[in-house]
């Protein structure tokens, strides 16, 4: 059984991932969303929030699930005898960041190849950032995020400080 997993912040997760996902879904027996800890970033949503808002975004998938870790991802990798990690690159600004973090994760665990899937060219510009801006000044983020979870994106905006 090959298993990839797809890690990510997912403040929140946006149809740029969402697409990414299906398509690893496709490829592999099992794929594993997995909502992980950037420590360069401060996060929107909870680790439970982001967790919960990604499950629901990928309910329609059968043979995708989500976890959240909070260690190194190679370390979550090796325990779920996964061998694939799973990125998507948008553009060549993307490269070098994803470049170092993929050489990191083979120098932890070599035993795991880390694989890209280019971004359909629909969500070349999109980003979480990009959404959290938008929805921030009550603008329509219709078609950036997926549908189910819009109304509880959009709710967090028009009342922050929940
Ligand atoms: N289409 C559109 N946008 C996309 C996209 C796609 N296909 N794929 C990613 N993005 C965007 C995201 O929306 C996100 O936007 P943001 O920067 O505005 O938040 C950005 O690209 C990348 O974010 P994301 O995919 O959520 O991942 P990340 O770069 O925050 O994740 C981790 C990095 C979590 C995978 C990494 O820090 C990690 O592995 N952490 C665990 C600890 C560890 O092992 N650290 C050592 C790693 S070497």
């Amino acid at each position: 059984m090959k298993i990839a997993v797809c890690p990510g912040s997912f403040d929140p997760i946006t149809m740029g991932h969402l697409d990414i996902i299906t398509r690893a879904s496709a490829l592999f027996d099992r794929v594993i969303v997995l909502i992980s800890i950037n420590v360069a970033k401060k996060t929107a949503f909870t680790l439970a929030e982001r967790e919960a808002l990604t499950a629901k975004a990928v309910a329609h998938l059968p043979n995708v699930e989500v976890d959240s870790f909070d260690g190194l991802l190679v370390e979550y990798v090796r325990a779920r005898q996964a061998t694939v990690i799973v990125r998507g690159l948008r553009a060549m600004s993307d490269f070098e960041y994803e470049f170092q973090m993929a050489l990191a994760n083979k120098r932890l665990n070599p035993e795991a190849e880390t694989m890209f899937l280019t971004t359909a060219a629909e969500n070349m510009y999109l980003s979480s950032s990009l959404v959290k801006q938008i929805a921030g000044f009550g603008g329509n983020i219709t078609g950036l995020v997926p549908a189910c979870i819009q109304p509880e994106i959009e709710a967090r905006f028009a009342n922050p400080s929940r």
